[in-house]
C-alpha cells in the first residue's frame, strides 16, 4: 500500500448529514475506506465512460428450448474469445440456463458483445455488471 496522506476540507452541513446517512447504510467500519472506495467508484465510471480496458460480468437467463441458441450464443462467444476470460453456465431447471460470462477488453466491446448476445431470440436477460482491471485503484 502507498504510504498514507491526510486531508482536511469544507463542505456544507447539509451535505456532510447526506454524506453521514450514506456512511451509515453502507456497513462500512470507517470512513476513510468509505470515501477512498467512493473515489475508486468514480474511477471505474471513468474508465467505462472513456473507453478504457475494464473487466465486466455478462450474466444471461435464457431459454434451453431447442439447443439451437445455447449453439449459437457459444459460436457468438467465439468471436470474442481473446476478450472472454471465462464462461459458466448453469442449467436453471429443465427449461431455462443462465450463463455468466468475464470479459476483459475495451468496455465499448465489453457493452457490444452484452448487446449481440442480449438482442439473441430466446435470451429473456442480460445484465451487465462494470468493473476494472484494477490497475488504477491501489
Ligand atoms: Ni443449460
Amino acid at each position: 500500500m502507498d504510504k498514507l496522506e491526510r486531508l482536511s476540507f469544507s463542505i456544507e452541513k447539509k451535505l456532510l448529514g447526506r454524506f453521514e446517512k450514506l456512511f451509515k447504510q453502507s456497513g462500512y467500519e470507517n470512513r476513510s475506506e468509505f470515501i477512498r472506495d467512493m473515489i475508486r467508484e468514480k474511477i471505474v465510471s471513468e474508465e467505462w465512460e472513456k473507453n478504457e480496458e475494464a473487466l465486466g460480468t455478462i450474466t444471461l437467463v435464457y431459454s434451453h428450448h431447442g439447443n439451437t441458441l445455447s449453439k449459437k450464443l457459444t459460436s457468438l462467444q467465439h468471436k470474442y474469445h481473446s476478450a472472454i476470460m471465462v464462461s459458466t453456465h448453469l442449467h436453471l431447471d429443465s427449461h431455462l440456463c443462465a450463463e455468466t460470462i468475464i470479459v476483459k477488453s475495451k468496455a465499448d466491446t465489453i457493452r457490444e458483445i452484452r448487446n449481440m448476445l442480449a438482442s439473441q431470440k430466446g435470451v429473456y436477460h442480460a445484465s451487465l455488471s462494470l468493473s476494472s482491471t484494477g490497475k488504477k485503484l491501489a
